[in-house]
């Protein structure tokens, strides 16, 4: 069946019972080996990006698999990279549904989830059950009850329990649905977390003998004062990478459309182009000192592409999938080469 036909029926249901079913039927294809048929991306030149081999640059980017219940089926449509979380130490269910709404008109959605996750402990043990050979990053958060003077514990406690099964570990401070967690991009506040981590990391790679890199996940909402600040402090840190962007809380372009009043963080289309600039802002600051992994709004190979011309070395994609289906990973491998 095709992309449209499935996206047309599944577009008639409530957005989060659409995006349950087409996991669990994409797992469910998965077990009946019909995956297995997926014709394989375009051959990308191996890439290293934090230290790590990549088969291909296009990832996938995180909340998609928030607790890592699908990561062999999601391994086989050709992704280079997947992401999953973000999880929290404790399990958590999130905000009142509804939380998840479709700005079709522009190819965008906004979403208020808030961490709806089955904690690390759950999560770690699909991991551990899964049989995805391929590079893995596991992004962490706070839970929503955690006072945010002590957040680092919460990011301290999911590193120590996700890091021997990490790729690489993305630090996500710029979710807009947790209260206050942006905060944590403020200079001081940032300089301390990134400080605690950055010696965890230590620890850990003394320990296991292994290390992974932290990649930290910014917001796009921040000024170019901000920027100069979060440059200054993943260099100085020592930091590995960065993801840019999260979703937005910007509601200019879409307030006028059915759902774009909607609270939460906005993602797709609209994105593309704020992300962008964060994306170019950043690497005039870091210098290709430290990777950028960009993420925003891919809705076709040529945006793929225009976001490693901006600086990523890497990309990722969520909301694009939705709209287009796995081709637009097909078309982001071949568009980047
Ligand atoms: C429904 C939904 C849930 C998301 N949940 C998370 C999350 O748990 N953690 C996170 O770091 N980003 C989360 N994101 C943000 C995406 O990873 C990505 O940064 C953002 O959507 C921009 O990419 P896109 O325009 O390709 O979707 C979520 C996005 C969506 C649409």
């Amino acid at each position: 069946m095709s992309h449209q036909l499935i996206r047309s029926l599944l577009f008639k249901f409530d957005a989060e019972f659409s995006h349950d079913l087409t996991l669990k039927a994409l797992s469910l294809s998965n077990k009946m080996g019909l995956l297995s048929f997926l014709k394989a991306p375009h051959p990308s030149r191996l890439r290293t990006v934090m230290g790590i081999p990549f088969q291909n640059p296009v990832g996938l980017a995180a909340g998609l698999d928030k607790n890592a219940s699908h990561i062999d089926a999601l391994g086989k449509l050709g992704f280079g990279f997947i992401e999953v979380g973000t999880i929290t130490p404790r399990p958590q269910p999130g905000n009142p549904r509804p939380r998840l709404f479709r700005l079709p008109e522009v190819q965008g959605i906004i979403n208020r989830f808030g961490f709806n996750n089955i904690g690390v402990d759950a999560a770690v043990e699909n991991i551990r059950l899964s049989k995805y050979k391929g590079v893995l990053g596991i992004n962490i958060g706070k839970n929503f009850n955690t006072p945010i003077e002590r957040a680092a514990e919460d990011y301290i406690l999911c590193m120590k329990k996700v890091y021997q099964y990490a790729n690489y570990i993305a630090v996500n401070i710029s979710s807009p649905n947790t209260k206050n967690l942006r905060d944590l991009q403020e200079t001081k506040a940032l300089n301390i977390l990134l400080g605690q981590l950055k010696q965890e990391q230590t620890r850990l790679n003394d320990y296991y003998g292994r290390y992974v890199p932290i990649a930290l996940k910014i917001s796009p909402d921040l000024t170019s004062k901000h920027l100069d600040a979060i440059s200054k402090s993943i260099i100085k840190n020592r930091i590995d990478g960065v993801i840019a962007t999260n979703t937005t809380i910007n509601r200019d372009s879409v307030s006028d459309l059915s759902n774009g009043k909607e609270a939460g963080g906005m993602s797709g289309k609209p994105l593309f182009n704020m992300s962008n600039s964060i994306i170019r802002e950043l690497y005039l600051r870091l210098q290709g000192e430290v990777p950028i992994i960009g993420v925003g709004g891919i809705s076709s190979g040529e945006d793929a592409a225009e976001k490693i011309n901006a600086g990523a070395e890497l990309v990722q994609m969520y909301s694009g999938l939705i709209y287009q289906g796995r081709k637009l990973i097909l078309d982001a491998c071949h568009s980047i080469g």
